[in-house]
C-alpha cells in the first residue's frame, strides 16, 4: 500500500515538475485577464528598486573579513569571509531566488539583499568561521538548478570550477572541510553535488529527489583520497507532505548503505507581535507589531494567531495580505512585499511551513556535519501548535502519530490543492 502511494506521489511530483513551465504561462495569462497585469508591472519595478530598500540594512559584523560578489569561473557568486576560515559553507538558493539573498546590502554587495532565513544561517556559519559561498545555476530564466540528470548535470563541473578557482587564491582554502546547504532546487543540487565532489557534509532543506538518482559514489577517489556519500541533514515542512515522503525515501536509501542521516520537521507557527523583528534585525518592533495587528484585524490568523491561508496563494480569492500591510502599516515603505525579494513574505511562508528556507536548527545541522552520528531520534520540532491542533489547508497533526511528513492524515484533495502551489509557485519554488 504505501508503495502504491509512494509511486502516485512520484508520478504526481515527475508530472508537476514538467508541468512547471506551462502552468506558470497559464498563470500569468491568468493573471493578464484578471487585471493583474499592472500588480504585475508594480511587482517587476519594485524588484528593480529592492537594493535600495531600508530593509537592506544591518550593522558590520566583526567576524567578516571581506565581502565579496563577483564572478568566479563565469558564475556570479556571494563571498562573505570570515578572519580565520575553519571551513566553507556552500549555499544554493531555490528556483527564482539569487545568491544575493545571502548578505545584506554592502558597497562591495549593491544588490544583496540579505533576507532574513538566509542571513540567519550565514549569521550562523560565520559564528563558526566558516566562509558563506553563495552560487547560482546556470540557468537563469527560472534559476532552478540541472539535477534532472546527474551525471549530465552542468551545474556540477560549474561548482567544481568555482572552487577550484577559489582554492586557487590566498584564501586558505586548501584541505579546509567544505559544506553544502541548499534549499528547494538547490537541496537536489546539494545531494546531486554530493556524488561527484567530495563535501564533509551536506543539507537538503525542502527538497527529496527520486531515489534512484541518489547514487553512491562507490569507492571514488579525488586527488588520491577515498570519498564517502557525506553525513546529511534533511529539513522538510509539515505541510509539505508529498515532498516530506520523497525526503523519508532518499533518507533510507541513505541510511540503508551506511551514510548518517538527520532528519527535521518543521510545524506551522503561529505570528506573534515580535515575530517579524525577532528574524529581521533591521526592523523595529513596533512595525512588527503593527503588522500581527493588521492581519489579525483582516482575519488573516485564526484563534491561536496561526495564518489561515497560504501566503503564496495566487488565485484571485486569496487573502491579499500585501494590500493589507501596505494599507495599515506605514513602517513598512520601502520594504519589498513581492514574491522571492520580501523578507516579510518569507516569513508568512516560514510560519504556514509550506515550501520556504529556515534557519532554526542551523545548530544543530553544524554540530551534526562536525560529529555525524546514528541518528534515531528526530528533534523536536519547532512551531506552535498542539497534539490536537488541525493544520488548515494541510492535514492534521497528532501526537501518537508522531512527526514525520509520510504519517500526516489529511484529506486528499485538500493535500491535492496544497500542492498545487509548487506549479503555481515556481516563482516560489
Ligand atoms: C577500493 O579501492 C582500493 C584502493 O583504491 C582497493 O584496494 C579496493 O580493492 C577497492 N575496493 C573495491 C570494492 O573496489
Ligand atoms: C523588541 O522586542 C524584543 C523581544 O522580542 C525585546 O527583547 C527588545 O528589547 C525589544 N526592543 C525594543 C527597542 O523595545
Amino acid at each position: 500500500m504505501a508503495g502504491a502511494g509512494r509511486a502516485y506521489w512520484g508520478m504526481v511530483l515527475t508530472k508537476i515538475v514538467s508541468l512547471c513551465f506551462l502552468t506558470s504561462a497559464v498563470v500569468i495569462f491568468f493573471n493578464v485577464l484578471t487585471g493583474r497585469h499592472q500588480e504585475l508591472a508594480d511587482e517587476v519595478s519594485s524588484v528593480l528598486h529592492q537594493s535600495f530598500t531600508r530593509s537592506t540594512y544591518e550593522v558590520h559584523d566583526p567576524k567578516v573579513l571581506e565581502v565579496r560578489h563577483e564572478e568566479v569561473a563565469g558564475m556570479e557568486v556571494v563571498l562573505v569571509r570570515s578572519k580565520d576560515p575553519r571551513g566553507v559553507l556552500i549555499v544554493m538558493h531555490g528556483c527564482m531566488r539569487r545568491p544575493t539573498d545571502w548578505w545584506h546590502y554592502d558597497p562591495a554587495c549593491v544588490t544583496c539583499i540579505g533576507l532574513p532565513e538566509e542571513m540567519a544561517i550565514a549569521r550562523a556559519a560565520l559564528a563558526r568561521s566558516f566562509d558563506v559561498l553563495a552560487l547560482t545555476p546556470k540557468e537563469q530564466a527560472y534559476r532552478c538548478w540541472d539535477t534532472e540528470w546527474p551525471d549530465k548535470s552542468e551545474d556540477v563541473p560549474r561548482v567544481a570550477a568555482v572552487l577550484e578557482e577559489l582554492e586557487a587564491r590566498d584564501y586558505g582554502y586548501r584541505g579546509l572541510p567544505r559544506y553544502a546547504l541548499g534549499v528547494s532546487s538547490g537541496g537536489a543540487m546539494a545531494m546531486v553535488l554530493a556524488q561527484f565532489f567530495p563535501l564533509q557534509g551536506i543539507c537538503s532543506q525542502i527538497m527529496g529527489i527520486r531515489p534512484s538518482l541518489l547514487a553512491l559514489p562507490k569507492n571514488k577517489t579525488m586527488a588520491g583520497r577515498p570519498w564517502r556519500y557525506p553525513p546529511t541533514f534533511f529539513l522538510y515542512m509539515a505541510r509539505d507532505v508529498a515532498m516530506s515522503e520523497w525526503i523519508s525515501l532518499d533518507a533510507d536509501k541513505l541510511k540503508s548503505q551506511g551514510v548518517y542521516v538527520k532528519k527535521v520537521s518543521v510545524l506551522p507557527r503561529p505570528i506573534t507581535p515580535t515575530y517579524f523583528s525577532d528574524r529581521i534585525s533591521s526592523l523595529d518592533n513596533a512595525t512588527s507589531a503593527a503588522i500581527y495587528h493588521a492581519l489579525q484585524g483582516a482575519h488573516m490568523l485564526d484563534l491561536q494567531d496561526m495564518l489561515v491561508q497560504d501566503p503564496r496563494q495566487v488565485m484571485p480569492s486569496a487573502p491579499r495580505w500585501r494590500q493589507v500591510l501596505q494599507e495599515n502599516v506605514p513602517g513598512l515603505r520601502g520594504v519589498s512585499l513581492e514574491s522571492e525579494t520580501s523578507p516579510i513574505h518569507e516569513l508568512l511562508n516560514l510560519a504556514w511551513a509550506g515550501h520556504e528556507i529556515v534557519s532554526d536548527y542551523a545548530d544543530d545541522m553544524f554540530a551534526f556535519w562536525e560529529r555525524p552520528g546514528p541518528d534515531e531520534a528526530e528533534l523536536m520540532p519547532i512551531g506552535g501548535i498542539g497534539a490536537s491542533s488541525k493544520m488548515r489547508g494541510g492535514g492534521s497533526w497528532t501526537e501518537d502519530k508522531g512527526l514525520t511528513g509520510r504519517r500526516l492524515q489529511g484529506d486528499p484533495l485538500r493535500l491535492q490543492g496544497h500542492r498545487g502551489w509548487i506549479a503555481l509557485g515556481m516563482r516560489s519554488a
